[in-house]
């Protein structure tokens, strides 16, 4: 079971658009796909016409039970069909931008989703986890829980700024993990007519070539038109330049994380 994030303490930089799509094309391969929606505002759940209001079967339920110290509950009972086939959905409630109030002063409690997810290894081949864009304890059990950390970042100057405020991050977590998060920086709203995404494409490239995929998701106005209709752009529009792109990000994911394009029946066949 691979986990990815998908995380920048940014909004509206792409975030819930890379989770929805990359877990679509996934399912499409035949992955079996797990969504995992940390972002209380619920726009990934909301792809999926799940309520954010109801919050007994969120992910907000795992900190509630982990909080009570309760055994019985199910990860399994939260997780919902979305109607597409290998695609399932953890949704997010509301009631999960209360948690760091609430948690504030307990412990041990940045490994709550990273327990749940280990009872699921035979059930899904990939999980990915949509963040909401602040730093809090949805986004440390987010980086606690992964394997691999994607960092959209809107190739603007401003948005550069905060890819090196979620890099920081990412350092003080790793000193916790003991090892630093291997991570892939995806531009995004990419435009090649204008100054400020040339620019800004090539101080990532500068800056971060190690870590930088080697290509651009540019801006499509399907990707908006396809959110409005709640719809992942490829099942919208599968020809779309955006589609295009989310494809190639994922086939080049695939390759640098050792994954054949061949979905591996062997967890379904033990
Ligand atoms: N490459 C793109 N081009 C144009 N619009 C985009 C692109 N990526 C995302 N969008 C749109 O921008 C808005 C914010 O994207 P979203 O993925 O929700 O960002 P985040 O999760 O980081 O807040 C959504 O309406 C989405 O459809
Ligand atoms: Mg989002």
């Amino acid at each position: 079971m691979r986990i990815w994030t998908v995380s920048n303490q940014k909004g509206g930089v792409g975030k819930t658009t890379t989770a929805v799509t990359l877990g679509c094309l996934l399912a499409a391969e035949g992955r079996r796909v797990l969504l995992l929606d940390l972002d209380p505002q619920g726009s990934l759940s909301a792809y999926f016409r799940c309520n954010p209001d109801a919050s007994h079967s969120s992910v907000y339920a795992l900190f509630a039970a982990s909080a009570n110290a309760d055994e019985n509950l199910s990860v399994q009972a939260l997780i919902r069909e979305t109607g597409t086939a290998n695609l399932s959905l953890l949704p997010a409630s509301t009631a999960m931008a209360t948690l760091d109030r609430q948690l504030g002063a307990q412990g041990g409690m940045g490994l709550v989703i990273r327990r749940a997810l280990a009872g699921l290894e035979s059930h899904f081949d990939y999980v990915l986890l949509d963040c909401p864009p602040m730093l809090g304890v949805l986004m440390v059990n987010a980086l606690a829980a992964c394997e691999r950390l994607l960092i959209p970042v809107q190739t603007e100057f401003l948005a550069l700024k905060g890819l090196e405020r979620m890099l920081s991050t990412l350092q003080m977590i790793g000193r916790s993990r003991g090892s630093v998060l291997p991570y892939t920086v995806i531009p995004t709203f990419f435009d090649r007519r204008t100054r400020a995404s040339t620019e800004a494409l090539r101080m990532l490239r500068d800056q971060h070539k190690e870590h930088l995929w080697d290509r651009v998701v540019p801006i499509d106005t399907q990707f908006r038109e396809a959110s409005r209709q709640g719809q992942p752009i490829n099942r919208f529009n599968a020809t779309a330049r955006g589609t295009q792109a989310y494809a190639s990000l994922l086939r080049w994911l695939q390759a640098e994380t050792g994954q054949s394009r061949e979905p591996d029946r062997e967890a379904v066949a033990s």
